[in-house]
């Protein structure tokens, strides 16, 4: 029996305050809570998912930055156990510097990936938090992942953002990671009355069905489900350094991250038991989810 494998999953969104660090870290919470051992990296300078997660970053001595910048560090002396199953890989805002500290190391868009491979399988799941920007560190997380998932709002410019995040996607995946997939969106701070926001959902399907024709890295990408519905809840926990799940269990937003986080974990299980281990590109079928 092969080891299990470990699942890489970039969130990216280079437009700000789309729900990127929300979806990661109660997303990770929700996988740990399914009972996988699961680490967030935080790629962002401004140390949000740390800071979510109860790791104040101005109190800590080590963190991704030295991860990034010393190949021969180790990482897991860096990491944050946040409960049984869930960890964190933490920020500060020293991270903005190694972009340019980094601008002329040859491998310096594979510094994360192979962090991560010396991490061994530790944890099944490893969620990266990336930066609002297409700079190096998203890049390390995109060589780094085998997936992306794009947390976003149904708003017209959204949906444009995300063509210009596809291509580099694209980019990253022709130069130096083939085997990266986009899963899908996350429709976060979701709502449903809106006639606007319906409209955009059915462009963003018709395109994704549109794109099954073809070969390219969201060949089969869908809208994941359920959308996360908009709720203050999700907005208050991080400044208590919780997880949805333990600030608010009842509230709207641990039940959409818990269904969502649930409906990936069975879909990854028979993937696992379809294919006898080996992974991952998730195959068009799968794309009837169910729909929130
Ligand atoms: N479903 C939701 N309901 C209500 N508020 C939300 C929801 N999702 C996220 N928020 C709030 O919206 C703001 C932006 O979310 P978040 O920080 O997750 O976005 P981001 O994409 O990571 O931002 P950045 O680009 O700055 O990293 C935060 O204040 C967050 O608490
Ligand atoms: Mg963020």
């Amino acid at each position: 029996m092969p080891d299990r494998p470990v699942r890489l999953i970039a969130m990216m969104n280079q437009k700000g305050g789309v729900g990127k660090t929300t979806t990661t870290v109660n997303l990770a919470a929700s996988f740990a809570r399914g009972g996988r051992s699961t680490l967030v990296i935080d790629l962002d300078p401004q140390a949000h998912a740390s800071l979510h997660l109860g790791v104040d970053a101005d109190a800590i001595e080590r963190s991704v930055y030295d991860v990034l910048i010393d190949p021969a560090f180790d990482v897991a002396s860096a990491i944050h156990k946040v409960n049984d199953r869930l960890a964190v890989l933490p920020a500060q805002t020293d991270l903005a510097a190694a972009e340019t500290e980094l601008a002329q190391v040859p491998d310096r868009q594979r510094r994360l990936e192979k962090a991560i491979a010396s991490l061994n399988g530790k944890y099944e799941f490893v969620l990266l938090d990336c930066p609002p920007s297409l700079g190096l560190l998203t890049i390390n997380a995109l060589a780094a992942a085998r997936e992306v998932i794009i947390p976003m709002q149904a708003h017209f410019l959204a949906l444009q953002g995300v063509g210009k995040l596809l291509e580099t996607v694209k980019l990253v995946s022709g130069a130096v990671n083939p085997r990266l997939r986009v899963t899908g969106v996350v429709l976060c701070m979701h709502d449903t009355s809106s006639t606007h926001t319906r409209e955009v959902v059915i462009d963003l399907e018709k395109f994704f069905e549109e794109a099954r024709r073809q070969e390219s890295p969201w060949r089969f990408a869908r809208v994941l489900r359920p959308a996360i519905r908009r709720n203050i809840k999700l907005a208050e926990c991080p400044s208590f350094g919780q997880t949805i799940f333990d600030y608010a269990p009842d509230a709207p937003g641990a039940a959409d991250y818990g269904a969502l986080g649930e409906s990936l974990l069975k879909e990854w299980d028979a993937l696992l038991a379809k294919r006898g281990g080996e992974v991952v590109v998730l195959p068009g079928a799968q794309a009837g989810a169910p729909k929130g």
